[in-house]
C-alpha cells in the first residue's frame, strides 16, 4: 500500500480523495490549513494523519518537509486551490493585484513550495508520482475569458509542472496535472455536474495509470495542454 499526501483535505475533492485512498487500505498524509475545524475530515477511518500546512506560506511547508525527514512518499496530490479575487475583480478590465497575487501564491507556488519540500521524500520511495489538480482554465487550449487570475495561475503551475516532469522523470519520478471536472465543491457550486467523488474516484484510476508525464481530465481522456 503507498503512502500519499494530499493537500487541502478538509473539504471537496481533497476530502473525498483522502476517504477513497484510506478506504483502499493506504496511508494518508492529509494536509489543510485549519485541522481544528476539518471535522469531516476527522471523522474519516483509516490510516490518516493529520497535518496543519498552509500551501501560500513558505514557513508552514518547510515545517512539513521536516516533520516528515525521512519517510517516503509514493503519490503527492497537489489539490489545495483557490479561485482568487471576486469574479468582478478578476477580468480583462479589473484587477485585484493583491488577489492575483495570492492566487498564483495558493495556485502556482503553492504546489511548487510543497513538492520541493517533499522532494527527497519522493525520491525515497519507489517511482514516485506528483499530481498536480490544475483546471482546464489553465489550458492554452481553452478559451473562455473569465477568472483571469485563477487561469493564469493554473497555466502557470501546468508550465512548472511539464518542465519538472522533464527532469524528474529521468529519476523515475512521474509528474502530472489533472482537470478534476466541474464539481460540486464550495469552488463549483451546487449545479455542476460532478460529484466530490466522482471526480475523487475519476483522479485516483489516472493517478494510478500514470506513467510519465501528461495533462488528463478526471475521466482519463488526455486534455490539451
Ligand atoms: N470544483 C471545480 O469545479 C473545480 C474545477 C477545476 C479545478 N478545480 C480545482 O480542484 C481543486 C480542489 O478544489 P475543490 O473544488 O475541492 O474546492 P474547495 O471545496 O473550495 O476546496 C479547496 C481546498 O483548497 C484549500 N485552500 C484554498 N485556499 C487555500 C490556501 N490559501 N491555503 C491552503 N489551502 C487552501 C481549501 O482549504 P480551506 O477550506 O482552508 O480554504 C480546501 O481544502 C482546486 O485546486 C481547484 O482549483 C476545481
Amino acid at each position: 500500500m503507498a503512502t500519499v499526501l494530499i493537500t487541502g483535505t478538509n473539504k471537496g475533492v481533497g476530502l473525498q480523495l483522502t476517504r477513497l485512498y484510506a478506504e483502499a487500505g493506504n496511508k494518508v498524509i492529509a494536509c489543510c490549513r485549519n485541522p481544528d475545524s476539518a471535522d469531516e475530515l476527522k471523522a474519516l477511518e483509516g490510516d490518516i494523519e493529520i497535518k496543519q500546512v498552509a500551501v501560500g506560506d513558505d514557513a508552514s511547508v518547510a515545517a512539513l518537509g521536516s516533520d516528515l525527514s525521512g519517510t517516503p512518499v509514493d503519490i503527492l496530490v497537489n489539490n489545495a486551490g483557490a479561485v482568487g479575487p471576486a469574479m468582478d475583480q478578476q477580468t480583462l478590465t479589473t484587477l485585484d493585484s493583491a488577489g492575483w497575487l495570492e492566487a498564483f501564491n495558493v495556485n502556482t507556488i503553492g504546489p511548487v513550495r510543497v513538492m520541493q519540500a517533499l522532494l527527497e521524500n519522493l525520491r525515497a520511495a519507489d517511482n514516485a508520482k506528483i499530481m498536480t489538480v490544475t483546471s482546464q482554465y489553465g489550458a492554452m487550449g481553452f478559451d473562455m475569458p473569465a477568472v483571469y487570475a485563477y487561469s493564469t495561475s493554473k497555466a502557470a503551475v501546468n508550465k512548472f509542472m511539464k518542465l519538472a516532469a522533464l527532469e524528474l522523470g529521468k529519476e523515475g519520478i512521474s509528474v502530472g496535472l489533472v482537470h478534476p471536472g466541474w464539481v460540486q465543491t464550495d469552488m463549483g457550486g451546487p449545479t455542476a455536474d460532478l460529484t466530490p467523488t466522482e471526480s475523487a474516484s475519476g483522479i485516483i484510476d489516472v493517478i494510478a495509470n500514470m506513467t510519465g508525464s501528461g495533462f488528463w481530465k478526471w475521466n482519463g481522456e488526455e486534455h490539451v495542454w
